[in-house]
């Protein structure tokens, strides 16, 4: 059981999903963590507290100010307690709380006393999730390092679909797993990642750019810092917040710029990843001005190369540091992907065939064979962040041999 010993508290806020907080609860119990469960007033309209107290085996706690079972200052104790505390239902009305640190009732006092790591599954009507509102508490609570599962869109109970149904208690408790499981093996290491596309101008108002989202690189960033690793993000324009824990955000636009900038910090990482997109050729010329239409129906731009990064890097690679790059690809994918690997002098690259569903630019999910030279294993379909994981644990095998 992957959660056996650890201790989680599941704090249920009022709304229609605290149903399937139930199902939570039993999930992690069967998983094998002792859970504690504190309901706001409102949760309790929804779910009778029993329902918790028999799936959890123990008392729920619900009022500030009912007496206590210890001695102990009960919302200090189950603070301290708590290995994790995971908050679904999560209303907006508690990620408000949260974000402004107040603390009115049990489940918002316990939240605000708690060291552990928070896990908030938002449960809403999508206007009340969309609300400029919601989503700066929301970015404040990501920036202070409370993890985030869901919402999803689909259909709400109010009747209106979109974004704010409450993430599937599987999905909850392999959030809670993995929050739980971290592993710390990459502490003392420093980490460069890249990530994103690269725009090249062609005038003040028009660019040469390609359909990276930075998903794969930030998954990468993500999942080093949460080993420990001091890591430095270098990234083209993304609509990405830095993930919590990454040390050094580096924003930056174009190919030239990112290659300034990956030469600077290169020579202090130990392992650097090259996930970014950069944009292989640029405008010879910038125009000045808006380029006009020509009149003839016809617009001829000449480009020339932008520098390799990766070659770069490769070529100035010093002992013990370890070289990981992607190879995007359309058309025989392995075959080119060992070509770059030897060409940039990389120990390892991770090649994704962009034309499969479900891999590649501006998707969630991944679908890599890592190649190194002494062989290549291909990996099914998986979430960026379990490409991430795997990419790092293989990383980190190249530096001991
Ligand atoms: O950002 P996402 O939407 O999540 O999409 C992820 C991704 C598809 C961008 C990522 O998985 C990926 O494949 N990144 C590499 C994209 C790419 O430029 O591939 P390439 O085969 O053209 O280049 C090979 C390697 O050289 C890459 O590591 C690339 O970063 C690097 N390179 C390329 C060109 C250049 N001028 N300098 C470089 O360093």
């Amino acid at each position: 059981m992957s959660l056996t010993g650890k201790h989680v508290v599941l704090g249920v806020t009022g709304g229609i999903a605290a149903y399937k907080a139930c199902d939570l609860c039993s999930r992690l119990r069967k998983a094998g963590a002792e859970v504690r469960v504190i309901m706001t007033k409102n949760a309790c309209q929804f779910v009778a507290p029993l329902t918790f107290e028999t799936l959890a085996n123990y008392p729920v706690v619900c009022d500030t100010f009912a007496r206590p079972e210890t001695w102990e200052v009960e919302h200090i104790a189950l603070a301290k307690w708590a290995d994790l505390f995971a908050i679904a239902p999560a209303t907006a009305n508690i990620m408000a709380k949260l974000a402004c640190g107040i603390a009115d009732d049990m489940l918002s006092t316990t939240l605000l006393a708690a060291r552990c790591p928070v896990l908030m599954a938002p449960a809403m009507n999508t206007g009340m999730w969309e609300n400029p509102a919601t989503q700066t508490n929301a970015a404040s609570l990501r920036a202070r390092g409370i993890r985030f599962v869901g919402p999803d869109d689909g259909h709400l109970a109010c009747g209106d679909s979109g974004a704010g149904r409450m993430s599937e208690p599987a999905d909850i408790l392999a959030a809670a797993e993995k929050i739980l499981s971290a592993k710390r093996d990459m502490a003392g290491l420093r980490v460069l990642v890249n990530a994103g596309p690269t725009r090249e101008r062609i005038d003040p108002v028009r660019y040469i750019s390609n359909f990276s989202s930075g998903k794969m690189g930030y998954a990468i960033a993500e999942a080093a810092a949460e080993r420990g690793a001091d890591v430095t993000l270098v990234s083209g324009p993304v609509n990405l917040a830095v993930p919590y824990g990454v040390k050094t955000a580096v924003s930056v636009s174009s190919t030239e710029e990112l290659y300034q900038a990956m030469l600077e910090k290169f020579s202090q990482a130990d392992i650097i990843v090259l996930s970014a997109a950069p944009a292989d050729f640029t405008p010879v010329h910038v125009a000045e001005e808006k380029i006009k239409k020509q009149g003839n129906g016809m617009l001829t731009l000449v480009l020339r190369e932008n520098p390799d990064i990766a070659a770069a890097l490769g070529a100035q690679k010093m002992p013990g540091q370890i070289l990981v790059g992607f190879a995007a690809e359309t058309e025989n994918t392995v075959e080119n992907a060992r070509a770059k690997l030897a060409k940039k002098n990389l120990d390892m690259i991770a090649a994704n065939d962009v034309m499969m569903p479900g891999a590649g630019f501006d998707v969630d999910t991944n679908i890599v064979t890592f190649i190194t030279k002494d062989g290549m294993e291909a990996l099914p379909m998986m979430q960026k962040s379990q490409v991430a994981e795997a990419l790092l644990d293989r990383a980190l095998a190249l530096r001991l041999r």
